[in-house]
């Protein structure tokens, strides 16, 4: 090669590489798939026997997260190639991985991959765009478990590919193993692999969909169902639900059923949001071991509400309790003190709880990398249910203060009041 490039470049040696250039451009063995929606190209060709390489080319916008191919319908089992841009964004890495389901598939280190030095991220046309261009040693077969393409090279060889998250989850890594997100986008397509084998490699693939077919047409968005049903409830729990419980709580304790009522919705909403929370953990290494910040408070929070909610039921009964001695003439000022300063207890731990789940929700907003305008919104929108709350606090907590002081009024507190008041009362 060297050689070669050494050569005089004389009229004539510039013209027969300008025809050997394009009857290898129009005889090039490549499937070629463009798929308009995320400016991609994907170019697959399969060397001559006895070859068992697989060589391909991507080429996609450097916002993504990455891009990845699968040699197979599904994400499980396929062999997928994720490239994403290197450390220094110069060039790219290109990963080869595995899965067994709808999960975060892992680095496998014994497919050798080589990429050509045109693998890039250059500017094109306005915008940066990632290229790979590689070859897959020996990817057309590969150890059992481990589908890619069907032999003999099939004409309706399946494929998928998938884009990452954009802007907000950057990844720029040498790292083979890097950890990577969910896609937001993916599809499906078909490539004639008889017609894509033989020599050159890929060539330059462009925007001409060749011996490919993009099945409807179309990519399909990944859905993130079970991530927003979880993020809804749980805000719908903290700005809403777990409020209006310590209202009820602390103003209408003469119903305290009302209390069992909201509280209890209260903990049924907190389990509801957390299962989809639970299986969407499964999704991303990171967050299998329920390691994460947002994942540890969440865990501690909900023991927490479970044992609060176990004690407030034993305060419930305790309170019966008490009330029944007093109710039989033996009133005795310990168990009484007692109760109070266990209801207090009881109180603050829910007011706790309160906090740790606004302060939560915010934390799985950041592990969702939300945009942080989205995270700040969701700052103020808490921080405006705090303010909006204090004066109606102050309010109730005013007017049932006055109640209080009326004479002859039934309120339990009034219980714990030392007879004082009642001897003034029945002074007068
Ligand atoms: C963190 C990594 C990944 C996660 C958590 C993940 C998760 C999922 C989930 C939950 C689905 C179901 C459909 C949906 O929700 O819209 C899905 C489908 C799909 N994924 Fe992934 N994925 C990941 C990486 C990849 C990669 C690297 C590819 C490479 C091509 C890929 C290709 C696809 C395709 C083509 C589908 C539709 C076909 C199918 O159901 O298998 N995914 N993925
Ligand atoms: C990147 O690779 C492309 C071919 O894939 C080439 O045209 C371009 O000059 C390369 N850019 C850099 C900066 O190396
Ligand atoms: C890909 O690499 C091969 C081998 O180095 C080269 O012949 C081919 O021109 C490259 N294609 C592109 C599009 O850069
Ligand atoms: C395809 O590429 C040609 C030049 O190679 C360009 O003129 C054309 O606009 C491109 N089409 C699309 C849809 O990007
Ligand atoms: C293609 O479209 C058909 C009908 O709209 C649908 O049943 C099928 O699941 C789609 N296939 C893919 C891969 O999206």
């Amino acid at each position: 090669m060297a050689s070669f490039f050494s050569q005089p470049s004389s009229p004539r040696w510039l013209l027969y590489c300008l025809i050997s250039q394009i009857s290898l451009a129009l005889s090039q063995s490549v499937s070629i798939l463009f798929i308009p929606e995320t400016n991609t190209i994907i170019g697959i060709n399969f060397p001559p026997e006895p070859s068992k390489d697989i060589n391909f080319y991507i080429t996609a916008p450097d916002w993504y997260q990455y891009a990845a191919i699968g040699f197979g319908s599904t994400m499980a089992n396929s062999l997928l190639l994720v490239m994403y841009p290197s450390a220094d964004r110069s060039t790219v890495a290109v990963s080869p991985r595995f899965t067994t389901g709808h999960t975060e598939p892992t680095y496998i280190s014994n497919v050798r991959i080589t990429l050509h030095p045109s693998s890039n991220i250059s500017d094109s046309t306005g915008t940066f765009q990632m290229t790979a261009n590689g070859t897959c040693h020996d990817c057309q077969l590969l150890p059992s478990g481990l589908k890619t393409v069907s032999q003999p090279l099939s004409a309706t060889q399946e494929m998928i590919f998938a884009v990452g998250p954009g802007n907000a989850s950057p990844l720029a890594s040498n790292d083979l193993d890097a950890r990577i997100r969910r896609h937001v986008g993916h599809g499906h397509f078909t490539i004639n692999a008889p017609l894509a084998t033989g020599p050159g490699g890929v060539g330059s693939p462009g925007n001409a969909t060749t011996n490919a077919v993009f099945v409807n047409n179309s990519m399909s968005k990944s859905s993130n169902k079970a991530a927003t049903v979880h993020g809804i409830l749980f805000a719908i729990v903290a700005l809403a639900i777990a409020p209006f419980d310590t209202l009820v709580a602390a103003f209408l304790q003469k119903w305290p059923k009302l209390h069992v009522f909201t509280s209890g919705t209260y903990f049924a909403f907190v389990l509801g949001a957390m299962v989809p929370g639970i299986l969407i953990s499964r999704d991303h290494i990171l967050t299998q071991k329920m390691g994460t910040p947002h994942q540890a408070l969440g865990l501690v929070t909900i023991i927490l509400m479970f044992s609060i909610v176990i004690y407030g039921i034993v305060l419930g009964r305790m309170k019966k309790a008490v009330a029944a001695t007093i109710n039989f003439g033996g009133a005795s000022a310990a168990p009484m003190n007692k109760t109070a300063i266990l209801g207090k207890v009881h109180a603050w731990a829910g007011r706790l709880i309160w906090v740790l789940l606004l302060v939560n929700n915010g934390l799985g907003l950041k592990l969702s990398e939300q945009t942080t305008i989205f995270v700040l919104g969701y700052s103020v929108l808490a921080g405006g249910v705090f303010v909006f709350l204090i004066p109606i606090y102050f309010c109730l907590w005013y007017c049932t203060k006055a109640r209080k002081g009326k004479p002859l009024d039934d309120d339990h507190e009034l219980d714990n009041m030392p007879s004082i008041y009642d001897h003034e009362r029945y002074n007068k």
